[in-house]
C-alpha cells in the first residue's frame, strides 16, 4: 500500500534511509569476499546496465577507476557487442539490474559468459533471471519498488557498489585499514544524512517544481562523479515529467550546448565537495552571464561562494565525494516527482514505459 502517500514514487523516495539501512544490515561478508577475489583475479572489469542501473554503474566505474586505478569499462547493456572481442577468460562483468529481468542485460550477460567472463549480478530481486545466470550475486535490500521510476533501488545500488569498491581497495592495499574503516563509518551515516536532506529540501523543491513545470527543456551539469549523478537527475525529469532534460560534463558547455541557453533556461548544477568545485564556479558564472535560471545543489561550506549566482540554492551536507551521489540524487528525484504532479501527470505510471523491459 501507499501508506498515506499520494503515490508510490513519493513513498519510495522517503523510504530510502530505511532501504539503505536494510541493505547495510543485509551485507553478506562471504558473498562480498568471493566477489572481491574474482575481481582481483581478473584483468579487466566491465559494468553493464540499462537506464538508472547504467547510471549506478558509471558511479561505480568512477570509484574503481579514479580511486583504485582498475581497468574498468561501463556500457549500456544493449551495446555489449562493442566489447565481445575485448573480453577474455576470467575477466569480470558486473551486471546491474534492480528487477533482474531486463532482457538487454540478460542477453549481454549470456554473451559475455560464453566468452569466459565471470558474472557478478547486483539485483534487488532474489533469484530473478540475471542472478540465476550469474556466478556471484550481491543483493540490494530496498524492498519492492512499485513506481516505474527507479529511486530506492538506485541509492541502494550505489551503496553496494561503494562498499564493493572500498573492499577491493583494502584488499589491494590501495586503501589502508584506517581509510577503509573511516569510509565504512561514513557509509553508516548515509541514512541519517539522507533523512536530513529530505526534511531540509522537500518544501523548497516543491516550490521550485511550480516554476520547472512550465519549462520545455533543462540541463543537468556536473563534473567527476557528478556527471553520472546529473545523468540520473535528468532521466528522472524526462521520464515522469516529460520535460526534455540533458546531462553532460559541465566543461563541455562552451563546446556546443551553451548555444541553447537563453534567459531563464533552467540549469541544475551538482556542486560537490571535491577538486572540481572551483571549475564548477566558473561553469556557473558562464551560465549566469546568459541569464540562465540556475539551481545549485551546494555543499554547506561553499554556500557563501555560490549563493549570489544561484536562483535556487539547495544546501547539501559537505561530504566525501564518494558518497555524495547517494545524497544528492534525492532532491533531484523530488524535483522530478513534484514537477510531474504540477503538470498533472501520474508519476507512478509514465506513458510508454513499463517497470521491467522484457522485450529487446
Ligand atoms: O530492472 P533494471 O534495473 O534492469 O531496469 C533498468 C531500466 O529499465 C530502469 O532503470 C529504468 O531506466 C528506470 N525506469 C528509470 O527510472
Amino acid at each position: 500500500s501507499k501508506e498515506g502517500y499520494p503515490h508510490f514514487m513519493l513513498k519510495e523516495i522517503h523510504e530510502q534511509p530505511l532501504a539503505i539501512n536494510s541493505t547495510l544490515a543485509g551485507i553478506e561478508e562471504g558473498a562480498f569476499n568471493k566477489v572481491v577475489n574474482a575481481i582481483l583475479d581478473s584483468r579487466k572489469i566491465l559494468i553493464i546496465g540499462a537506464g538508472t542501473s547504467y547510471h549506478a554503474g558509471l558511479v561505480g566505474d568512477y570509484l574503481l577507476t579514479s580511486m583504485l586505478g582498475l581497468d574498468t569499462h561501463t556500457l549500456i547493456s544493449s551495446e555489449y557487442r562493442k566489447y565481445l572481442n575485448a573480453v577474455n577468460d576470467g575477466d569480470t562483468v558486473i551486471a546491474i539490474s534492480q528487477s533482474g529481468e531486463t532482457i538487454d542485460t540478460l542477453v549481454a550477460v549470456r554473451a559475455f559468459k560464453e566468452r569466459g567472463a565471470k558474472i557478478i549480478a547486483i539485483s534487488n530481486v532474489i533469484d530473478s533471471a540475471i542472478p540465476r545466470e550469474s556466478n556471484y550475486v550481491l543483493y540490494t535490500r530496498a524492498g519492492p519498488e512499485i513506481g516505474v521510476a527507479a529511486t530506492k533501488t538506485f541509492t541502494t545500488q550505489l551503496t553496494v557498489l561503494t562498499i564493493l569498491a572500498l573492499k577491493i581497495g583494502v584488499a589491494t592495499g590501495k586503501l589502508t585499514t584506517n581509510e577503509y574503516r573511516s569510509a565504512m563509518d561514513m557509509i553508516g551515516k548515509i541514512p541519517g544524512l539522507l533523512q536530513n536532506v529530505i526534511t531540509k529540501t522537500e518544501g523548497k523543491v516543491k516550490a521550485l517544481s511550480e516554476h520547472m513545470s512550465k519549462k520545455q527543456s533543462a540541463y543537468y551539469l556536473g563534473r567527476g562523479i557528478g556527471v553520472p549523478l546529473s545523468m540520473e537527475g535528468a532521466l528522472k525529469l524526462k521520464e515522469i515529467a516529460y520535460i526534455h532534460a540533458e546531462a553532460y560534463p559541465a566543461g563541455e558547455s562552451k563546446h556546443g550546448p551553451i548555444a541553447l541557453v537563453e534567459e531563464n533556461y533552467p540549469v541544475v548544477f551538482s556542486i560537490l565537495d571535491d577538486d572540481n568545485a572551483d571549475a564548477m564556479l566558473g561553469n556557473v558564472m558562464e551560465m549566469k552571464a546568459r541569464d540562465a535560471y540556475i539551481i545549485g545543489l551546494v555543499p554547506d561550506k561553499y554556500v557563501g561562494k555560490f549563493r549570489e549566482l544561484l536562483n535556487v540554492t539547495l544546501e547539501m551536507p559537505s561530504i566525501d565525494y564518494r558518497v555524495a551521489p547517494v545524497i544528492y540524487i534525492v532532491p533531484m528525484q523530488l524535483l522530478a516527482y513534484y514537477t510531474a504532479v504540477a503538470r498533472g501527470y501520474d508519476p507512478d505510471k509514465p506513458r510508454n514505459l513499463a517497470k521491467t523491459v522484457t522485450v529487446e
